[in-house]
């Protein structure tokens, strides 16, 4: 077979086991053999540029930047549905229907609302082209390379799909990958995303296609093009989306389509779905009931906004009244303060709930809140519940004896200091960060927490004492910490004093990535701390970079950049820092394996795909060889390690530039030698 058709037939293979794995959830193959097929189709078609298609199974984990989406105009107006909140608006809907359609048997179909971001997906001769988002209805943007990465969204379809397609769902974000991003941004001082669905709309915009595909957003379709469908005789939409599932897209799991005739056959599925969208691993925000047969659809038409023959029914989210007793304001260790509302306890989805999150000020004052009032609190899948509201019937009485509105406070409720709010921000920050308490518990807190120092026999009450005692201001100051002064200490026995020290010695061997992720900079998670350790190398280097060094480097933007160099510019942190190098931590890369510096001074850029080495392995191999990554061309740039399907502005940029071109076996041979 010529390179050509195994490259076709690895797609196929490849396109197929990921459907199987994905959409059925039915591996056929192990997880090392899927990559040992794809592996020989990434060497093909770098071996073979000709080939390239944009819908290669290769293309998953983005890699395309998009300056500007284009817009399209929809085929058919994106329309949105008319709502219902009642059994009794349905029965009345489904009244209508009816009347519209005398003497036939009208069949409802009933599906999710998913809580997403509706798209529509174009198909040509089976293969991805567009997928428009609503936009206003009438003109989508095209957001196909943000959508490819997408595992449930077939790129190619299986044989026997029509030559022209276009299927219509939502994208969104599931609650466990939601909660894990919002916990890695919890961890790098990052404000929290409020809601799965904004984050998913959102995620669809980026312009770095990479970085959605650091994002797991997932798909279901809910409507495919009627016109097509009935040149293939299907007449109605619940078979439809079965047929569908043939093509690759994933089938309707469980109970979540069924086909009712009556308005009880309806509502006990309505029912059924408000108790068992609990145990759903994305939000559902109601039901939709759609007339199934699509010559009864075409009868009942559409008004200016919404289809006839489709109806929104809608949850109520689950809330709870309840008495507000107090408020507290929680300050983090990067000085944001948070208002927490302590509560009456009450029951809602399961648990006894006694604090919500008030989000800022701003929601205060919103809410005009005072202590004593009835609140509503909801939870909406994250793990805080939040008031969302106040009950206005019961609330505080107006006039001469009301309880005075609740005020954020102008001042740190642990220090006194100053409370700042950033232009354009809804958070107060404490602008004391170097004595604030609570800053520098939480400083310290985070120095010692397991993925960061990993210091053992030290926990939360004993920094707080510590803290309280004044041994502690900073986190340097832990490894000057002595027997003699731990030991007067409540609860402080030998034992515990032996098994704390020990843990700080120990720590001192902890990798400079972590050190460099302790030290709680804003912005700089594990992720970044792990990129500007391995791209930088060393304390050294990170603590004297400039923002133009920082920001060229991949997957580093400006936000991050400033945060970097201006928290080493600061005296205060620069001699922390000082007396941590001084008791021996770590401040520089290991090398992972014996390096040379074949690449000592080079500023690379890595690009396109390479025989022998993923790109992930050929940027280890640049840093791990004394050179230093940079996301995008410049003048500063010494060498392009380019792989085959390098961009052509990319190609363009080097050339005008005068960079040096390098291919893979010139880069290799000079790694080796
Ligand atoms: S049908 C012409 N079905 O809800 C009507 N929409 O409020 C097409 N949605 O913009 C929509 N799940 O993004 C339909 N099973 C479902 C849906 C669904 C979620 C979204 C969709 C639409 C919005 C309307």
């Amino acid at each position: 077979m010529d390179a050509l058709h195994r490259i076709e037939a690895l797609r196929a293979e490849l396109h197929a086991h990921n459907h199987k794995y994905y959409v059925l959830a039915s591996p056929s193959i192990s997880d090392r053999e899927f990559d040992v097929l794809l592996e020989e189709l990434v060497q093909l078609e770098s071996e073979n540029p000709e080939a390239y298609d944009a819908n290669s199974p290769t293309q998953r984990v983005g890699g395309d930047l998009t300056e500007k989406f284009e817009k399209v105009p929809h085929r058919h107006a994106m329309l949105s549905l008319s709502n219902s909140y009642k059994a009794e608006e349905v029965a009345q809907w489904a009244k209508r229907v009816q009347a519209s359609l005398p003497g036939e048997e009208v069949e409802f179909a009933m599906e999710l609302k998913y809580d997403g971001v509706a798209i529509s997906l174009w198909y040509q001769n089976g293969a991805l082209v567009r997928a428009l988002t609503r936009g206003d209805g009438a003109v989508g943007e095209d957001v196909k390379t943000n959508v490819a990465t997408i595992r449930t969204v077939p790129l190619k379809l299986l044989p026997g799909a029509p030559a022209e397609l276009e299927i219509r769902g939502e994208i969104f974000f599931p609650w466990d990958a939601f909660n894990a991003l919002n916990q890695l941004r919890k961890e790098s001082g990052e404000q929290e995303f409020a809601n799965p669905r904004n984050t998913a709309a959102g995620t669809l915009k980026l312009q770095d296609s990479r970085l959605v595909a650091d994002r797991p957003l997932d798909c279901m379709l809910y409507n495919v093009d009627g016109g097509a469908m009935q040149e293939l005789g299907v007449d109605c939409h619940s078979e439809a989306v079965r047929r569908a599932a043939a093509w690759g897209f994933r089938p309707p799991r469980g109970k979540s389509l069924e086909v009712a005739t009556t308005v009880d056959g309806i509502m006990a599925f309505v029912q059924h779905w408000d108790k068992a969208r609990r145990d759903l691993n994305f939000a559902i925000d109601g039901i939709v009931i759609k007339v199934n047969r699509y010559d009864h659809q075409k009868r009942l038409g559409n008004t200016a906004k919404s289809p006839r023959w489709a109806l929104a029914y809608k949850f109520e989210t689950e809330r709870v009244r309840t008495a507000l007793v107090d408020v507290k304001y929680q300050v983090g260790r990067t000085g944001a303060v948070t208002p927490v509302a302590d509560l009456d306890p009450v029951q809602l989805g399961g648990t006894t709930v006694q604090h919500a999150s008030l989000h800022n000020a701003d929601q205060i004052a919103k809410l005009d809140l005072r202590i004593g009032d009835m609140v509503f609190v909801e939870k909406g899948g994250e793990i805080i519940p939040k008031v969302v509201g106040v009950d206005r019937e019961t609330a505080h009485a107006e006039g001469l004896f009301a309880p005075p509105s609740l005020v954020f406070p102008s001042s740190c409720p642990e220090c006194g200091a100053m409370l700042d709010r950033v232009e354009g921000e809804a958070q107060h920050y404490c602008v004391n960060t170097v004595d604030c308490p609570a800053q520098v518990r939480g400083r310290i807190e985070h120095f010692i927490s397991r993925k960061a120092m990993n210091v053992e026999g030290l926990g939360k009450e004993t920094v707080a004492q510590l803290v309280e005692a004044g041994l502690l201001r900073d986190v340097a100051d832990l490894y000057a910490l002595t027997a003699d002064q731990l030991l007067p200490l409540e609860r402080m026995a030998q034992k515990s004093v032996d098994n704390l020290l020990q843990g700080l010695a120990q720590s001192k061997a902890v990798p400079f990535e972590r050190v460099l992720f302790a030290l709680g900079i804003r912005h700089v998670g594990e992720t970044v701390a792990k990129l500007l350790s391995r791209s930088l190398g060393s304390l050294e280097k990170v603590a004297h970079a400039t923002v133009e060094e920082v920001v060229a480097l991949e997957g580093i933007g400006p936000v991050i950049a400033e945060s970097v160099v201006s928290q080493f510019a600061d005296p205060v942190f620069q001699e922390v820092v000082e007396r941590l190098v001084d008791v021996g931590i770590q401040t520089e890369v290991v090398p992972e394996t014996p390096t040379g510096s074949a690449l000592d001074g080079e500023v690379v850029v890595v690009s396109g795909v390479f025989a022998t080495m993923s790109r992930d392995e050929a940027k280890s191999a640049v840093t791990a060889h004394g050179g230093r990554l940079v996301g995008s061309i410049s003048s500063k740039t010494t060498m392009v390690l380019a792989g085959d399907n390098m961009g052509p502005s990319k190609l363009a940029k080097a050339e005008k530039l005068g960079v040096p071109i390098v291919d893979e076996d010139t880069f290799l041979a000079r790694i080796q030698a």
